[in-house]
C-alpha cells in the first residue's frame, strides 16, 4: 500500500468497519514502516492487512476484504501471506486485538489456530463508551 492508494483505502475501510480508521491513521502506519499490504484481483483493490513486528513477534493491526467478497477466501490468503512475511522475518508468534462482536473476525482467527490469551479492558470505542478487546495469539 502506498500513499496515493490511501483515499480507496480509506473509502473502502468505511464501508467495512464500524469504527474505521481514519485516512491519517494509514499514513501514520506508512510512516511507521509498517507491514502494509494492500491485496488486487485484476487491478481492482479486494483487501488489505496491517501488520507491525517487535523482534520476535507480530501483531496484526487490520485486515479487510471489501463487504461484496468476504466469505470466499480472501481474508485466509491475506493471513496466511502475513504468516509467511513474520515467519521470514523471524518471528515466532503473531498477536491481534479483536471486538467480542465481531464474528467473522473471530472466526477467521480460530479457523487459522489463534486461541484467547487474555482480554483488553476498554480498548475500543463502542457506540456507548469502551468496548473489551480480545487478545488472540498464535505461534508462527
Ligand atoms: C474478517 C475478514 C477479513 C475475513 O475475510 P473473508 O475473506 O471473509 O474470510 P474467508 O472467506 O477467508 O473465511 C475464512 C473463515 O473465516 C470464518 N468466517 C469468515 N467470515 C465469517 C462470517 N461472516 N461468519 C462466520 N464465520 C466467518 C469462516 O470460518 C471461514 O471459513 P469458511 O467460509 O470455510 O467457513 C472479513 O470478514 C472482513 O473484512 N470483516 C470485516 C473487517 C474485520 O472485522 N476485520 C477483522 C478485525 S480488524
Amino acid at each position: 500500500m502506498i500513499e496515493s492508494e490511501l483515499d480507496g483505502v480509506a473509502e473502502a475501510e468505511g464501508r467495512i468497519h464500524p469504527f474505521p480508521w481514519t485516512r491519517g491513521n494509514f499514513v501514520d502506519s506508512l510512516a511507521a514502516g509498517h507491514q502494509v499490504w494492500l491485496a488486487r484481483e485484476d487491478g481492482r483493490m479486494i483487501g488489505y492487512a496491517i501488520m507491525m513486528q517487535v523482534l520476535d513477534e507480530a501483531h496484526l493491526l487490520n485486515i479487510s476484504v471489501l463487504p461484496e467478497l468476504q466469505r470466499s477466501g480472501r481474508g485466509s490468503a491475506l493471513l496466511t501471506h502475513l504468516f509467511d512475511l513474520a515467519r521470514a522475518q523471524a518471528a515466532t508468534r503473531m498477536l491481534l486485538e479483536v471486538r467480542p462482536g465481531n464474528v467473522s473476525g473471530q472466526a477467521l482467527y480460530q479457523r487459522h489456530g489463534f486461541v484467547e490469551i487474555g482480554r483488553r479492558r476498554d480498548y475500543y470505542p463502542a457506540h456507548e463508551g469502551r468496548e473489551d478487546a480480545i487478545v488472540m495469539a498464535r505461534d508462527l
